[in-house]
């Protein structure tokens, strides 16, 4: 513990944190473990800047907070086209041949959903714990990463509106984001892959015990309540969360590392000009347990 150097400070203005005095290509401490989810859990997302970082080295950091998240089921893309290994999520803008995607190609289309208001994962039965995502090659322009604190929209929040949703189970699904975007067509395979999923519209932390607003573009219907209704609930709601005076903006720097908590953020991409390469790769810690009870498959 002695040789524990790292150090975690608030980022000016936002709610986010910076660490500083670590290496994330090296084994961590135990120490330092504490160190960074304590920061985790205080901050919901934290910078780390001027860290090269290889797949294995990104892997093997993430998995100190938890196993990876087994990826299959959240994506279109087919094994023999992935450009990086199971493990790795791509949210690059890059081919499996390097280049830069087509600009009708369907990898490059469904992906452009990040750059709606969402949630990791929040469209499986359990969803994500923490998201870590390492800029390899930064795109000139645009691609900001944004990023919302939903616990600090949940407390702002008036009572009557607090007691109203606090115990709504909406439906998530892959199909609802990028239906919004008029992707509507999906294989047989493909619906039964993205079959909605519930999850509690208020979440409660499972260390700091606070409570969040629980949304995301996945979410698409709201139980027991009429979907047009729902729907501008929802709506309404992300309106409220997605207020500057919540949301911390990430200007990539190469090299930059980010981390954050999806149990109390969302997140999401800025557009960005498809003329450069941008190579920004992901890995994504598995969540413990559903944020509600699940109906059994039909
Ligand atoms: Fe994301």
């Amino acid at each position: 513990m002695s040789a524990v150097s790292i150090t975690v400070a608030p980022i000016e203005g936002a709610f986010a944190g910076r660490v500083s005095g670590i290496d994330l290509a090296r084994p961590l401490t135990p120490g330092e473990v504490a160190v960074i989810e304590a920061g985790m859990d205080r901050h919901a997302v934290l910078v780390f800047h001027d860290q090269p970082l290889a797949d294995e080295h990104q892997m093997a950091f993430s998995r100190n907070f938890g196993p990876l998240e087994d990826a299959r089921g959240g994506n279109i893309t087919r094994p023999e086209d992935r450009r990086l290994q199971m493990g790795m999520n791509d949210v690059s803008n890059l081919g499996r041949d390097g280049g830069v995607l087509e600009r009708d190609s369907r990898q490059r289309l469904f992906n452009l959903g990040n750059m709606l208001w969402h949630s990791d994962s929040s469209f499986r039965a359990v969803p994500a714990k923490y998201s870590l995502l390492s800029a390899r090659v930064v795109n000139p322009e645009g691609g900001n990463t944004e990023f919302a604190h939903m616990g600090d929209a949940y407390d702002a929040l008036d009572a009557a509106t607090r007691a109203e949703i606090d115990d709504l189970i909406c439906e998530h699904s892959l199909i609802h984001s990028r239906g919004s975007l008029g992707m509507l067509d999906y294989s047989p395979e493909e619906q039964a892959m993205f079959r909605p999923v519930r999850q509690r519209l208020v979440r409660t932390h499972p260390v700091t015990g606070r409570r969040s607003l629980y949304l995301s573009s996945h979410a698409g219907a709201i139980l027991g309540m009429p979907t047009p209704e729902a729907r501008i609930l929802l709506r309404d709601l992300t309106e409220h969360a997605t207020q500057p005076r919540f949301v911390y903006v990430h200007r990539w720097r190469p090299a930059d590392f980010v981390m954050w908590d999806n149990r109390q953020t969302m997140h999401r991409v800025r557009r960005y000009s498809d003329a450069y390469p941008r190579d920004m790769r992901r890995t994504t810690v598995a969540g413990d347990a559903p944020t509600c009870a699940q109906v059994a498959a039909g």
